[in-house]
């Protein structure tokens, strides 16, 4: 998020609210020329307390402008994490003349110390663009007489079978309900019980079609967040399934697990509603921390960012059928190109490119000749630095944080974080470097690592190296900020 106040660590490029804490990403919503993100928000705090509605709108889904809270607390409870879709044919009754929008969120209600927890979803209005929230009357419109975790609505329109379709957490599983006009609700279906990982509580799931590339075949994908476990290191997460969704049932085609990060700091994302059918794209944003050290990190006022918009699609590898990641394009005219860098041989000597930049992105694409191990390390000062190695022999590319500034907030956070690799003999890599964190992206962003750092300045220069043999830069570029 562009801002004037520099503060320690505040993002360039990424929203992160101006006071206080965030989590979540809530109501992703394209509206009259504007992106709408609503947030996991606690005015009143820099920690995780009484849950509001946060309001943020962008015309890139890069720069935001932070509005008015859009949704307080009431009688029914905190306002958890849910939805907003535009109700273009007025079936919820609540508009005159212009379409508007509705968003379906979850109650969240406490009785005197946590005795008579209950979750409920409910509705609230806007005929002005999202700038004031009508709370429906009839509040709540979905309740459960057992579940106690039964949270996180995701609803969109279902075209084939003409109806809404609503994705909700239950514990550890997803339940499916189906309504006519936002308000009566029915069930569907529920998922997962038997499949996918169950290290924690199931949260903030997503479901929509996406088109696997250069085939003219679609599936549907279900995202689902995971809770923290303190029994793994990982902390939470979120994984995906692929597969098939008549208006009734999702069923899974596979039986790996799928993760959609394999960095520590991309939790509780989901994507955009009613992006215009000319634009296409499927986009999501995910909140960019870890329930493990969320409310640690040291952050001074404010709390949390969320990662960049990054566009989903399939593709078919080798192995399987998975998601690719790209930053939206809109992010392009933030940088200019610094240095172009193609055929260049990097030994153990290891290159080294002055950077100097409040944020950067490096581009390339590697050919390793016989390297044991190679990758690059971005400098942010002389003495703080992250390192991305891929090991020949290994298979993987770690990315080790421990040394990029302030890392003992937490045990957990300067652990490594790890990603098996298919291949290591070529390897595409794009990386975005801003004040506090780095987004890692390889080969097309079949695989990503989202990772905070919290070093004094986002990046003094990079140097690519080996620790035994050579690699080739068959091609690369070093970006930094164009006077946008
Ligand atoms: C996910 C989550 C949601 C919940 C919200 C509360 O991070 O736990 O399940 O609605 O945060 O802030």
């Amino acid at each position: 998020m562009k801002t004037t106040k520099l503060e320690k660590y505040r993002p360039a490029l990424h929203f992160a609210p101006q006071q206080n804490w965030m989590n979540d990403p809530n109501g992703l919503v394209f509206f009259k020329g504007e992106y709408h993100l609503f947030f996991q928000h606690n005015p009143n705090d820099s920690v995780w307390g009484p849950m509001h509605w946060g309001h943020a709108v962008s015309k890139d889904m890069i720069e935001w402008e932070q509005l008015d809270i859009a949704l307080s607390p009431d009688e029914h409870g905190t306002i958890f994490s849910g939805s907003v879709v535009v109700d273009w044919h007025n079936t919820s009754g609540f508009f005159q003349d212009e379409p508007g929008l509705v968003a379906i969120f979850t109650h969240h209600f406490d009785g005197a110390n946590h005795t008579e927890t209950k979750q409920m979803q409910s509705l609230a209005y806007s005929s002005d663009q999202g700038r004031t929230w009508v709370k429906y009357e009839n509040n709540p419109v979905l309740t459960h007489a057992t579940k106690i975790d039964f949270r996180d609505p995701k609803v969109f329109w279902h075209e084939a079978t003409h109806k809404w379709i609503m994705v909700l957490a239950t514990g550890q599983t997803i339940s499916i309900y189906s309504s006519p006009n936002l308000k009566d609700w029915s069930f569907e279906s529920e998922f997962g019980e038997k499949v996918g990982s169950h290290d924690g509580v199931w949260e903030c799931p997503d479901l929509f079609e996406l088109p696997i590339e250069n085939s003219n075949e679609k599936k549907w994908v279900l995202l689902v967040s995971i809770g923290d476990n303190h029994k793994f290191d990982s902390g939470s997460r979120t994984q995906y399934f692929i597969g098939s969704f008549d208006g009734h049932t999702f069923v899974e085609e596979h039986d790996d697990i799928k993760w959609l990060d394999f960095g520590k700091d991309n939790y509780a994302g989901v994507s955009f509603s009613d992006i215009p059918k000319e634009d296409g794209r499927r986009i999501y944003l995910g909140w960019m921390s870890n329930w493990r050290y969320a409310n640690q990190v040291p952050t001074k006022g404010w709390r949390s960012q969320m990662t960049l918009p990054r566009v989903l699609s399939l593709i078919e590898t080798d192995e399987d059928i998975r998601i690719v990641q790209k930053v939206v394009k809109e992010l392009d005219s933030y940088f200019t190109k610094k240095e172009e860098l193609a055929d260049v041989i990097v030994s153990t000597d290891a290159n080294y490119y002055n950077v100097n930049a409040e944020y950067a992105e490096i581009d390339l694409g590697l050919e390793n000749i016989n390297a044991t191990q190679y990758g690059l390390t971005i400098h942010h000062t002389t003495t703080q630095y992250t390192t991305i190695t891929v090991d020949a022999k290994e298979k993987t590319l770690v990315l080790e944080r421990k040394h990029s500034g302030e890392v003992d907030f937490s045990d957990n956070f300067p652990k490594q974080q790890v990603v098996k690799l298919s291949k290591t003999d070529e390897l595409q890599l794009r990386l975005i470097v801003d004040s506090s964190s780095l987004e890692l992206f390889l080969n097309g962003g079949e695989q990503a690592i989202t990772s905070l750092v919290y070093p004094d300045k986002a990046c003094e220069g990079v140097s690519l190296f080996t620790t035994e043999g050579e690699i080739k830069v068959v091609h690369g570029k070093l970006s930094i900020p164009s006077k946008n």
